[in-house]
C-alpha cells in the first residue's frame, strides 16, 4: 500500500470531513472515538488519514442512518395500527353528533356526514334555534367527511376550544365585573325601594286609621210626625277625644216633594274626622214661609211653593249642600185628589165609583196621537192596547186576577177598582202588555221619548217600592209636557214628584 502525507489541501478536506461527521451525528463521544481511532493508525501522527479511516467514518455513517430509519418505520406502523383501532372503536359506538370535540381527520372513520334534523322535528328540542341550525348544518357540509375540521367548525361544537388572548380575558373579566357591579347596584336599589315602600305603607295605614282621614257616614231621620223625635244621627265612627269636625255633607237626594202641613226628613251622609250628629249641622230654609227645617233635619210644608234648603257645618259654613224643595198643595174635587193640578189615583188616593170622563180626555187622546206619529216616522209601530177603563171594568179585571193569583200577587201589577189610573183617561196600555214588550225597540222609543209628549212610565223599573205596582213599560201616564220632563230630568216617580206614597191605607177588595 503506497504512503504519503497528504497535501494541505487534503487536510483541510479531511477536516471539514470529521467537522461535518461529527457535526452530523451530533452525539457525545464521536469525537474522542475518531480521535482515539486516528491515535491508532500508523499515519495518524503524520498527518495523512489513511483511506481506511475514512471508510470507517463512512461506514459508521451509514449505519446510524440505517438504525434511524429503521426506528422511524417502526413508529409509523405501530402509529398506524393505533389509528386503525381507534376507528374501529368510533364506528362502534356510533356516536356521530355527540362529540363535544370533533376528533382529529387521522382519527375519524370514512363515513357520511348524518344528515341534518332541522327541519324534521315535531318538537324542536331545546336548544334549538333559527340561528343556530342553519349554522350547524352548513359547519357539517363544510367539513365533509372530516378529512379537516375548520377552526370555525371547531369553535362552533367545542366552545372551549377558541384561543383566548390574555387581553381578551382582561376584557371579559373586566365586562364581568362590571355587569356584577350593575346586578348588585340594582339589587340594592330594589331592597332600599322595598323598604321605603314597607314604611310609606306603614304611615299610610297609621294615617288611615288616625282620626283625621277617618270617614263615616251619618243619617238623620225623623218621624212624619212632629218632628219631636228629630234626626237620629248614626255612624259608624270610632269616638275620637278630638272635637269633630265635618268635612263633607252629601244630601240622599237633590229634590224633595212635600205637601202643605206634611213633614218629611231630609235626610245626609256627612265625612267627618269625628263622631257626628244632626246637632253638628246647621239646617236652614231659603223661605220659612214654605217650607221650616228643624235643627234635626225634618221638613215641614208651610204653603205651596219653592224653596232651597241649605245643610252646612256649624264649625265651617263653607261645608254645605243645597236641596231643592217644592210644597205642594192639595185640592179634591169630584172625590178625585188633584196635587197641584195634578190627577192622583194609586193605592193611597182613590176616585168614586161614578168618576169618569167616559174616555181618554181629550188631551191625552191628542198627545198619544202625536206620539204614535212621530214613532211611525222613525219606522215603528205603537198603537193603543188598553185606554180608558171605568170602574165596573177595573172591579171585573182586578177581581178576576184575585181569583186566579190571589190578593197579594193581583195588588202587584193590578188596580184595586176606583185606584187605576185607566179610570181617569189619562193613561194607556200600549201594544203588548205583558214583559216581552220591554225588549222591543217600541219600549226603548217610547221610554226615551214619551215626555216629549207630555206622558211618562209610570211604573218604572227601579221605583216599584214607590209606586207599590210591578214594572209596566207599556203602561204610560199623561202628566203634560213640562211635568214630564221634570221628572224624567230628576229620574224619579211621580209619587216622589208630588210627595206621597202609594199603599192602600185599608183591606179593601172592591
Ligand atoms: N196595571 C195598573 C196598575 C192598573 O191596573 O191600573
Ligand atoms: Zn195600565
Amino acid at each position: 500500500m503506497e504512503s504519503r502525507n497528504m497535501t494541505e489541501q487534503e487536510f483541510a478536506e479531511f477536516q471539514k470531513l470529521l467537522e461535518r461527521e461529527l457535526g452530523a451525528s451530533g452525539k457525545p463521544g464521536d469525537e474522542d472515538e475518531i480521535a482515539e481511532m486516528l491515535r491508532h493508525e500508523p499515519s495518524a501522527n503524520l498527518m495523512q488519514p489513511p483511506a481506511s479511516t475514512v471508510q470507517e467514518l463512512r461506514r459508521r455513517q451509514e449505519e446510524r442512518q440505517k438504525k434511524e430509519r429503521e426506528a422511524a418505520e417502526k413508529a409509523a406502523e405501530e402509529k398506524a395500527a393505533a389509528d386503525t383501532a381507534a376507528a374501529a372503536a368510533y364506528a362502534a359506538a356510533n356516536t356521530h353528533g355527540k362529540y363535544e370535540k370533533i376528533k382529529p381527520a387521522s382519527q375519524m372513520p370514512e363515513f357520511e356526514p348524518a344528515p341534518s334534523t332541522r327541519g324534521k322535528y315535531e318538537k324542536a328540542p331545546e336548544d334549538y334555534s333559527e340561528e343556530s341550525a342553519p349554522k350547524a348544518d352548513s359547519l357539517l357540509k363544510k367539513t365533509g367527511k372530516y378529512e379537516k375540521v375548520t377552526e370555525e367548525a371547531e369553535g362552533y361544537f367545542n366552545p372551549e376550544l377558541p384561543k383566548e388572548s390574555a387581553a381578551e380575558r382582561r376584557r371579559r373579566a373586566k365586562k364581568n365585573a362590571r355587569i356584577t357591579r350593575i346586578i348588585i347596584g340594582l339589587a340594592a336599589v330594589f331592597v332600599i325601594s322595598l323598604g321605603v315602600g314597607i314604611i310609606v305603607n306603614t304611615l299610610n295605614a297609621k294615617k288611615d286609621t288616625s282620626p283625621e282621614k277617618q270617614e263615616v257616614m251619618a243619617s238623620q231621620q225623623a218621624t212624619d210626625t212632629e218632628g219631636n223625635d228629630a234626626a237620629i244621627a248614626e255612624t259608624n265612627e270610632i269616638p275620637d277625644d278630638k272635637e269633630c269636625s265635618i268635612l263633607g255633607i252629601a244630601p240622599m237626594k237633590s229634590f224633595i216633594s212635600l205637601l202643605e202641613n206634611d213633614t218629611c226628613s231630609l235626610q245626609v251622609s256627612m265625612t267627618t274626622n269625628g263622631e257626628a250628629t244632626a246637632s253638628d249641622l246647621l239646617w236652614e230654609s231659603s223661605d220659612p214661609a214654605i217650607a221650616e227645617i228643624s235643627d234635626t233635619g225634618v221638613v215641614r210644608g208651610i204653603s205651596a211653593g219653592k224653596c232651597t234648603l241649605s245643610i252646612s257645618a256649624k264649625d265651617d259654613p263653607s261645608i254645605c249642600a243645597q236641596v231643592e224643595c217644592v210644597v205642594r198643595k192639595t185640592e179634591e174635587k169630584d172625590g178625585v185628589t188633584y196635587i197641584d193640578g195634578i190627577l192622583v189615583l194609586n193605592k193611597s188616593y182613590g176616585a168614586p165609583e161614578n168618576f169618569g170622563p167616559d174616555g181618554l180626555t181629550p188631551e191625552t187622546q191628542a198627545a198619544f196621537d202625536e206620539l204614535c206619529a212621530a214613532a211611525a216616522e222613525d219606522g215603528l209601530n205603537i198603537y193603543l192596547s188598553s185606554g180608558y177603563r171605568s170602574y165596573y171594568t177595573q172591579y171585573d179585571l182586578y177581581n178576576g186576577y184575585v181569583y186566579s193569583y190571589g190578593q197579594d200577587v193581583a195588588d202587584t201589577f193590578s188596580a184595586r177598582p176606583g185606584h187605576s189610573e185607566h179610570q181617569s183617561g189619562l193613561a194607556i196600555d200600549v201594544n203588548t202588555v205583558d214583559d216581552s214588550f220591554g225588549a222591543t225597540p217600541e219600549a226603548a222609543w217610547l221610554a226615551e221619548h214619551c215626555d216629549e209628549f207630555g206622558f211618562i212610565i209610570r211604573y218604572a223599573e227601579d221605583k216599584v217600592d214607590i209606586t207599590g205596582y210591578k214594572y209596566e213599560p207599556w203602561h204610560i201616564r199623561y202628566v203634560g209636557k213640562e211635568t214630564a220632563a221634570d221628572i224624567t230630568r230628576l229620574g224619579i216617580a211621580l209619587e216622589e214628584y208630588l210627595g206621597i206614597d202609594s199603599v192602600y191605607t185599608e183591606n179593601e177588595t172592591e
